[in-house]
């Protein structure tokens, strides 16, 4: 009998996600998944990529197949300068900037440079769960801040940072994961100014805010930052690809240097074709029709899925986003939603519960639901089969 090896004590309690575990029961063939956060299989652009990637290889192939900068690709520090003021709404310089292998590894890097283990991160709550087990891994002391349905409570907030001394806040203020919710104007800057008031740093994740689909843009927290406390973190997985692993973070030099010096031992450099490949989507103006047109069919799929909603028994409450992937629904006090799970799935139809998306576990009455995945005859079907299943 082999013995259990003895692992490393951040370890500790990390099971991996819990999520992929329920994907491999929910996977099941036949199975109407809103469980997901992928993009749509349609949204992925494999013959404009096939035909950048054939070119750029043909014209550059012996720099791009060779080692390369941790920096990052020259090309495409540049071409993110003009790309970041247009969309996030920050005037900054290539110097600020560090493209990265997924924002995942941008989290990373930062709480690699800036974070020691039982440091305080404040979080929302709920939140995502790729980042609250990087957390774990980093060995924080991860405390959630309630939220409501325009994302985080900056009263409850500041009375966390009060409370607890936390080195970083972690948030997506954008078409929230799990929520959907995007925080107004006003909580945006609030947050800018007690990041500056407490030192406190402030990672703002926001990859889904190029898929808004009703309503006007918000700016960042980033563009409300005087004072260097705000990192903005931006990703082309859910506007271009995820395959690719593409993203980029923006922050003052002094501290894009320690997280770049971290990226010199983590993976060296992120893949020198894949930044080409986003370079040139960007040079050739190839991002904004790619998302109009991606963004028309994801609005139709949220509206639908909002619409079949109203008609869902069972479902209490469900926040309404104006984009992104994702919406959230609270059933009943006392539903459990993982309990009702195999139920669903029985049924034909998956969704991931909520619970696994609170730092603290509880809220089990509540769940996710993608709609990004799933076409409009699709999204009729699984919704019919979630009312069954619920009333
Ligand atoms: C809020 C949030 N941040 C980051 C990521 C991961 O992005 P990337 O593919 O750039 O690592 C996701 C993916 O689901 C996400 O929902």
């Amino acid at each position: 009998m082999t013995q259990t090896p003895r692992f490393a004590k951040r370890m500790d309690g990390i099971t991996g996600s819990a999520i992929r575990e329920l994907f491999k029961i929910t996977a099941r063939p036949g199975v109407i998944s809103f469980g997901g956060g992928n993009p749509s299989p349609a949204a992925l652009p494999d013959e404009i990529v096939a035909d950048i990637s054939r070119e750029l290889v043909a014209g550059n192939g012996k720099v791009l197949l060779q080692y390369g900068m941790t920096e990052g690709l020259p090309a495409l520090r540049e071409s993110l300068v003009p790309y970041i003021e247009k969309e996030f709404g920050v005037k900054t310089t290539a110097d600020q900037i560090l493209p990265v292998t997924g924002s995942t590894q941008a989290f990373n890097l930062l709480m690699d440079a800036y974070t020691d283990p039982g440091d305080v991160i404040l979080t929302e709550d709920p939140t995502f769960l790729g980042a609250t087990q990087a957390m774990a891994l980093h060995q924080l002391k991860i405390v959630p801040v309630e939220c409501d349905d325009e994302g985080l409570k900056t009263d409850a907030l500041e009375e966390a940072i009060l409370k607890y001394h936390p080195r970083m806040l972690y948030t997506i203020p954008t078409f929230q994961n799990p929520t959907g919710v995007t925080m107004p104007l006003e909580r945006r800057k609030k947050i800018a100014e007690l990041a500056e008031k407490y030192d406190l740093l402030v990672a703002e994740d926001d990859p889904y805010r190029s898929l808004r689909y009703t309503g006007e843009s918000l700016p960042t927290i980033k563009s409300f930052d005087k004072s260097g406390k705000v990192v903005l973190m931006g990703s082309f997985s859910k506007v271009i690809s995820p395959g690719l692993r593409v993203a980029f973070m923006v922050c003052e030099p002094v501290l894009l240097r320690k997280c770049t010096i971290c990226k010199q031992s983590d993976d060296l450099h992120t893949a020198n074709l894949n930044q080409a490949i986003v370079d040139a989507y960007l040079r050739r103006d190839l991002l904004t029709p790619h998302i109009e047109n991606i963004s028309k069919n994801y609005r139709a799929q949220m509206e639908e899925m909002l619409s079949c909603l109203k008609n869902v028994r069972g479902i209490e409450h469900y926040t309404k986003p104006e984009g992104g992937l994702f919406i959230f629904c609270y059933l009943k006090e006392g539903v459990n939603a993982t309990d009702m799970l195999m139920k669903a799935v029985e049924k034909g139809v998956a969704y991931v519960p909520g619970t696994y998306f609170y730092p603290n576990g509880g809220h089990e009455n509540t769940l996710r639901l993608n709609f990004s995945n799933s076409d409009i005859p699709t999204i009729r079907r699984g919704m019919a089969l979630l009312d069954e299943c619920l009333k």
